[in-house]
């Protein structure tokens, strides 16, 4: 479409910078321990590529696909799981690494899917937090960047599967 804009809301120096960041503080938080991240798909493939690498140490990496949105830019509110973990995670410091966190129900329901299987514990670290568009009480331990609300595509997040590619955050404006 002709009409359609792109705003850079976050650069990628400043993308990768905070990422950094964040890597330096779940290391030294969870010390010498293995950590089990849980990359929500498909949104959170680049950032946890990048954040996997910043952590360092023993890591283990494994996916959840979630679907909510189908396809728009509004939230329907069902939470399905598409794709399961492969593994247990019972006994396991898990990390779930979101893109993003916008109305939280994602988020919530995995927590509470998550926590029956007996990890030893669970957190969350999510790039970006839209907290007022937030409707139930949920918050990840790390965030990257807090975001207004506007529509953002790049980094991994999409718009009908266009601009995963993105190297930076963008406002779309249809
Ligand atoms: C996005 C995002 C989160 C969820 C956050 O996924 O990756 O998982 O929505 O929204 P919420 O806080 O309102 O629940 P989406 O359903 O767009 O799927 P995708 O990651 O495959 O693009």
């Amino acid at each position: 479409m002709a009409s359609e804009t792109l705003r850079v809301l976050i650069p990628e120096d400043r993308l990768q910078a905070r990422i950094r960041e964040l890597g330096r503080q779940i290391r030294q938080d969870y010390g010498d321990a293995p950590i089990t991240c849980i990359g929500v798909l498909k949104g959170s493939f680049i950032f946890m590529a990048d954040l996997v690498r910043a952590i360092g140490g023993d890591i283990r990496c494994e996916f959840l696909g979630v679907s909510s949105y189908h396809g728009g830019t509004r939230s329907t509110g069902v939470v399905r799981i598409t794709e399961d973990l492969n593994n247990p995670i019972e006994g396991q410091h898990c990390l779930i690494i979101e893109d993003i966190v916008d109305t939280g129900l994602t988020l919530d329901y995995l927590l509470r899917t998550l926590e029956v299987r007996g990890p030893s514990s669970i957190k969350v670290c999510a790039l970006l937090d839209k907290a007022p568009r937030r409707e139930v009480d949920v918050k990840a331990d790390y965030v990257g960047f807090s975001i207004p609300d506007e529509f953002v595509v790049g980094f991994g997040l999409d718009l009908g599967e266009r601009f995963r590619n993105l190297p930076h955050v963008a406002v779309y404006t249809p």
